[in-house]
């Protein structure tokens, strides 16, 4: 596990080059895209490249990680609608070729299943961006998420609806009571997964995520089983790491033709 250690702005460059040099690579590339504040500086970069310097997302595929159970079409909070404001419409992705799971399915169960054989006929995940929540959830995996856990419906925590309320008026009330989400299993399919946090209230998370015992009560820690992940922090959501310095010299003495 990578662990870097740098001002938020410095972040969203790393994660965007990371993104751009695998669709300069492969424009068939797949992005998995998490929502919630986190990516948001990756996204304005994206953005920025695809004005100013023609970056395509024509031929990517994009795979939500989770999307909340039962928000109306038009319900601006929808996940889909989100994704397609903070990202997808910004740079021209045709919106077919960004899914995400479901959540007004009359079939939630069949429409988990449906997404898992939709990720696995586009052959899988190349790059997943994660956020990660305080409680220490990735996507929606809530604590006592099953590690192997595939696409399935959860139950959010108080601690999740009283985060997001933020965007529901601030009232929890408001917030859905379930999501579906992409399983703590499904999520390290995925080739690369680069994982942002910054501000204080993220460290005990970030501590856990890098440091703490691989445990479902933290669901972040099964990154650490992961061959390629990548950890993107600043020096708030870092001020908990036992180890910050030796991370910090870990990625100064590491060659600049090298990525992420
Ligand atoms: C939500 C999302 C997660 C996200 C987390 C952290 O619950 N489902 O994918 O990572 O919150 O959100 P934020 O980045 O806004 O702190």
């Amino acid at each position: 596990m990578e662990v870097v250690i740098a001002p938020a702005e410095e972040l969203a460059v790393l994660a965007a080059d990371a993104i751009e040099a695998l669709l300069q690579q492969r424009p068939e590339s797949v992005l998995g895209l998490a929502t919630g504040s986190s990516p948001l500086k990756v996204y304005d970069e994206l953005a920025r490249r695809h004005e100013q310097d023609g970056l395509s997302f024509a031929r990517a595929t994009g795979f939500m990680l989770d999307e909340y159970v039962g928000l109306a079409a038009d319900h601006p909070e929808r996940y889909r609608n989100v994704i397609a404001t903070e990202i997808a419409d910004r740079v021209a992705w045709p919106a077919e070729r960004v899914q995400g799971p479901d959540g007004l399915a009359a079939d939630l169960p069949a429409a988990c299943a449906a997404y898992e054989d939709a990720i696995a006929a586009a052959g899988g995940v190349d790059l997943q961006i994660l956020g990660i929540g305080t409680d220490g959830h990735i996507a929606f995996n809530e604590p006592g998420s099953s590690l192997a856990s595939r696409t399935r419906i959860k139950t959010l925590t108080k601690q999740t609806r009283e985060d997001n309320a933020r965007f529901f008026d601030g009232d929890v009330d408001k917030v859905p009571t379930h999501c579906l989400t992409q399983g703590l299993g499904t999520i390290m399919e995925a080739r690369h997964l680069v994982l942002l946090a910054t501000g204080r209230h993220k460290a005990e998370a970030v501590h856990q995520l890098v440091e703490g015992p691989v445990s479902a009560l933290w669901p972040a820690t099964v990154m650490q089983l992961h061959p390629h992940a990548t950890v993107l922090v600043d020096e708030a959501a870092a001020s908990r790491l036992q180890l910050a310095d030796y991370y910090r010299q870990t990625y100064s003495s590491k060659p600049d033709w090298q990525g992420l």
